[in-house]
């Protein structure tokens, strides 16, 4: 790429040439969320996913949320700026073990959160976000027995928020794990007027201590409508970048890591970069691709998470 090229200039003539839309979470790069038409929460995005009228989505996060755009689109091509931007979660729970899994379970019904591959949500009754998760299982009569994968943090905190006795796939995010409870007590001290704020997928010794526990969207929604002017935030440190959009004046800092030499930074979610963004836009790929006996199986429990969140 020549140094000397506008890249925000070039990306928005391609978009228009192309009818392209971008949507971006909030978990990836400043640059790429200032370029984005659309910014949001996983809920958010596949929202926005399944009603645009344009012919190229470029999804700027993670390799499941882009499969979710596809899915919700099949007719749409659908990009992601580097195609090797995964997700640890998502890899925690390999879609062949989790059938066998479901198999010691049969009188019960499988909720998968949206972190997941497009493999795993065929195999699934209802797709939940961090957003509606509790809604989604509270939706349900209160004697269904429930599977829920692939997140273990986020299963339990619903179970203790819905009352309902959960069976648990046993995987995590190694960003949302690697916070430090003492690090995190030593920090409040230090802060005595910070609020300090979480996402469900952090483990439960850290949900204990915070003020609010939300999505990506609900924390910032939660830093705007609170008056505190302090906020430590256990999720990834991208959201930080409208947090502070959003609130001048106010201050963020990133709860830290249990490692000193950590950063709170999704290396999945890092991968795509402007540069690459632009190329792909450029060159039509990478493309997602999904076969279509996935897409037809995978639809039927993300649209039934879309009707209960309408
Ligand atoms: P939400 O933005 O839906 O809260 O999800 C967080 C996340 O980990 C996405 O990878
Ligand atoms: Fe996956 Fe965690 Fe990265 Fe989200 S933050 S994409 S859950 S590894």
């Amino acid at each position: 790429i020549d140094p000397a090229l506008d890249l925000f200039q070039e990306i928005d003539r391609l978009k228009k040439e192309k009818n392209a839309v971008i949507l971006a979470h909030y978990y990836q790069e400043p640059d790429i969320q200032d370029i984005a038409d659309y910014i949001g929460d996983s809920l958010g995005l596949s929202q926005e996913a399944a009603k645009t009228d344009a012919d190229i989505i470029v999804f700027a996060g993670v390799h499941f949320m882009a499969e979710t755009a596809k899915i919700l689109s099949p007719e749409k091509k659908v990009l992601l700026p580097d195609l090797k931007a995964g997700c640890s979660l998502s890899d925690s729970c390999p879609p062949k073990l989790f059938a066998k899994f479901k198999e010691k379970y049969p009188d019960h019904l499988v909720i998968t959160y949206v972190n997941c591959t497009a493999e795993l949500k065929a195999l699934s009754d209802i797709v939940c976000t961090s957003s509606n998760a509790v809604q989604i299982v509270e939706s349900l009569p209160k004697d269904q027995k429930i599977i829920f994968g692939p997140d273990r943090n986020l299963g339990a905190w619903v179970a203790k928020k819905t009352g309902r006795d959960l069976v648990l796939w046993n995987g995590a995010c190694m960003v949302h794990e690697i916070f430090s409870q003492q690090r995190i007590l030593k920090l409040k001290a230090r802060h005595p007027e910070a609020k300090f704020i979480a996402h469900p997928e952090c483990e439960e010794v850290v949900l204990q201590m915070a003020d609010y526990i939300g999505s990506t969207t609900g924390l910032l929604k939660y830093t705007i409508n609170d008056p505190a002017n302090e906020f430590i935030v256990a999720t990834e440190s991208g959201i930080i970048h409208q947090m502070e959009k959003a609130n001048p004046g106010k201050v963020f800092i990133p709860a830290p890591p249990n490692n000193a030499c950590a950063c709170n930074d999704c290396p999945h979610m890092k991968r795509n970069t402007l540069e690459k963004l632009y190329l792909c836009l450029k060159n039509g790929l990478p493309e997602v691709t999904v076969p279509m006996d996935i897409i037809v199986k995978a639809k039927k429990p993300i649209e039934r998470m879309l009707d209960i969140s309408a």
